[in-house]
C-alpha cells in the first residue's frame, strides 16, 4: 500500500472541530448544544451583497482574472484608501479564496521550506495547517493570560530569531484572545522586522471588531515597512460572509505579489459569485459596522459580566474580535469541553467551547483555559453561561476556587 506523505501526517486536526462528533451525539440525545466554539457570526450580511448578486446574472459564470475582477479590486483598493489612508496600485492587492488562501499564499511567497515564522501564541490554530502546506516551521512566542496576552517584549522576539527566521505573523485583533496591539507595540515590532530584514505578516480579518476608542493600526500603515508588510484580509467575519470564501492579500512588495499571483494562476480564479456580491457588500455604509460593533460590544460585556460571577474564572481584557481565552477552575480544558458534551446538561442544554490547548504550539500550555466565541445573541449567551456556571459546580475535575 502506498504511504501518505509526511505532510499528510503532519497536518493537525482543527481543535475547534475535533469535538464535533460529541456535539452531534449530544444533539442526537435531544440536548440543545449552544455553540460558543466556532467563529461563525449570526449577524445578517449587508443587504447590498444580495442586491448585487440579484442584479448581475451572467449568462456564463466565467473564471475571473486570477487576481480577481478588476472592478472588485478597484473597490477594495478604494476602501483601504478611505479606511486606512493607504494608496495601493493594481498589482498590490489580489482577491483570494478568503483569508485562508491569502495566508497560504503569503507563507509560500515569503518563506522557503524549512524557514521559520514566529507567531505569538495562543494563535489561530489553522496557522499550523497553513505552515505544513508551505513547509515552514512555526516558532511560537508565548503571550500570557495574566498579562492580557500583551505582545511580548522586543527582547523576547529577538531571542527567537535565528538565521532561518524569515517572518513574524501577528493577528490583530486577535483570534483567540481578543487582544488589540497598540500603535507603540506595532512600531517597536516594525523596528525588529527592519533590523533583521523579516516580513511582518498581519492577519487583520477582525479589523472592524474594535471596542476601544483607538483605531486598529494596520501593518500597511507602518512607515518605512512597505517592503516587509504583508496583510491578509477577509470578508468572512466583516460582512458575516464566511461561506462566500472571499478575501484579499495586500503587499507593496512586488516580488511577493508576483509570486502570489502565479500561485493564484495555478488555481485559476477566486470564487466568481462571491466576487459579484462582495462588490455590493463593499458599499455597505458605516451604519452597518456601527450596528454590528454595538451588538458584539454588548455581547462582550455580557460575557465578561457573567464570567465575573464564576468563582475562580479569570477573563483578561478583551478589546476586539469576538473571542475570549479564559481561565476556568478546571483540571484540563480538553477533558472539560468533552465532558460538557458527553455527560452534562442543564435544563436540556449544554455549552460547547474550545479547549485553549489547541491554540498553543508549546505543549502543556493553556491547560486550564478555554476559548469562547461570543457569536450568539445575548439571550442565548446567557443560557450558555447558566450552563457553564452549573457545570463548574458539578464537574468532577473542578478546582475549588480560593475564597469561594
Ligand atoms: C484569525 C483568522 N484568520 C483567518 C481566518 C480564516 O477565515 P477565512 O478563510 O474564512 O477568511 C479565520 C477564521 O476563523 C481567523 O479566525
Amino acid at each position: 500500500m502506498p504511504q501518505a506523505s509526511t505532510r499528510a501526517h503532519l497536518a493537525p486536526p482543527s481543535p475547534i472541530r475535533k469535538l464535533a462528533p460529541y456535539a452531534d451525539a449530544a444533539k442526537a440525545k435531544g440536548i440543545d448544544v449552544i455553540h460558543l466554539n466556532i467563529g461563525q457570526p449570526d449577524i445578517e450580511a449587508p443587504e447590498e451583497f444580495w442586491t448585487a448578486l440579484g442584479a448581475k446574472r451572467p449568462k456564463v459564470l466565467e473564471y475571473s482574472h486570477s487576481a480577481g475582477n478588476p472592478t472588485l479590486r478597484a473597490k477594495a483598493r478604494a476602501s483601504y484608501k478611505a479606511q486606512l489612508g493607504v494608496e495601493l496600485n493594481d498589482s498590490e492587492l489580489m482577491v483570494t479564496t478568503a483569508g485562508s488562501e491569502a495566508l497560504v499564499f503569503a507563507m509560500m511567497a515569503c518563506l522557503n521550506p524549512g524557514d521559520e515564522i514566529i507567531i505569538p501564541e495562543p494563535f489561530y490554530a489553522n496557522y499550523l495547517g497553513f505552515a505544513v502546506l508551505a513547509g515552514v516551521t512555526v516558532v511560537p512566542i508565548t503571550t500570557y493570560l495574566d498579562q492580557d496576552f500583551a505582545l511580548p517584549s522586543i527582547e523576547a522576539f529577538e531571542e527567537k530569531i535565528t538565521p532561518r527566521t524569515k517572518a513574524i505573523l501577528i493577528c490583530n485583533p486577535s483570534n483567540p484572545t481578543g487582544t488589540i496591539y497598540s500603535a507603540a507595540q506595532l512600531h517597536a515590532l516594525a523596528e525588529v522586522v527592519r533590523k533583521h530584514d523579516l516580513y511582518l505578516m498581519a492577519d487583520e480579518v477582525y479589523r472592524e471588531f474594535n471596542y476601544t476608542s483607538e483605531p486598529v493600526l494596520s501593518v500597511l500603515q507602518l512607515p518605512g515597512l512597505e517592503q516587509n508588510a504583508v496583510m491578509v484580509d477577509s470578508v468572512s467575519k466583516r460582512f458575516s460572509l464566511c461561506g462566500a470564501r472571499l478575501g484579499f492579500l495586500v503587499s507593496k512588495n512586488a516580488e511577493v505579489m508576483s509570486g502570489a499571483l502565479r500561485f493564484g494562476q495555478a488555481r485559476l480564479s477566486p470564487p466568481a459569485l462571491a466576487q459579484i456580491g462582495v462588490e455590493g457588500a463593499l458599499e455597505a455604509g458605516p451604519d452597518y459596522f456601527d450596528q454590528v460593533r454595538g451588538e458584539y460590544r454588548a455581547r462582550r460585556d455580557r460575557l465578561v459580566q457573567r464570567l465575573s460571577e464564576i468563582p475562580g474564572a479569570k477573563c483578561p481584557k478583551i478589546d476586539g474580535a469576538f473571542y475570549a481565552t479564559v481561565r476556568l477552575p478546571i483540571d484540563d480544558g480538553d477533558k472539560f469541553c468533552q465532558w460538557l458534551l458527553e455527560e452534562f446538561s442543564h435544563e436540556g442544554a449544554t455549552v460547547m467551547v474550545s479547549p485553549a490547548s489547541g491554540f498553543y504550539a508549546t505543549p502543556g500550555l493553556g491547560k486550564d483555559e478555554v476559548r469562547f466565541a461570543y457569536v450568539l445573541e445575548e439571550g442565548r449567551l446567557d443560557r450558555a453561561m447558566d450552563c457553564l456556571k452549573v457545570a463548574l459546580q458539578v464537574y468532577p475535575g473542578a478546582k475549588v476556587a480560593a475564597g469561594s
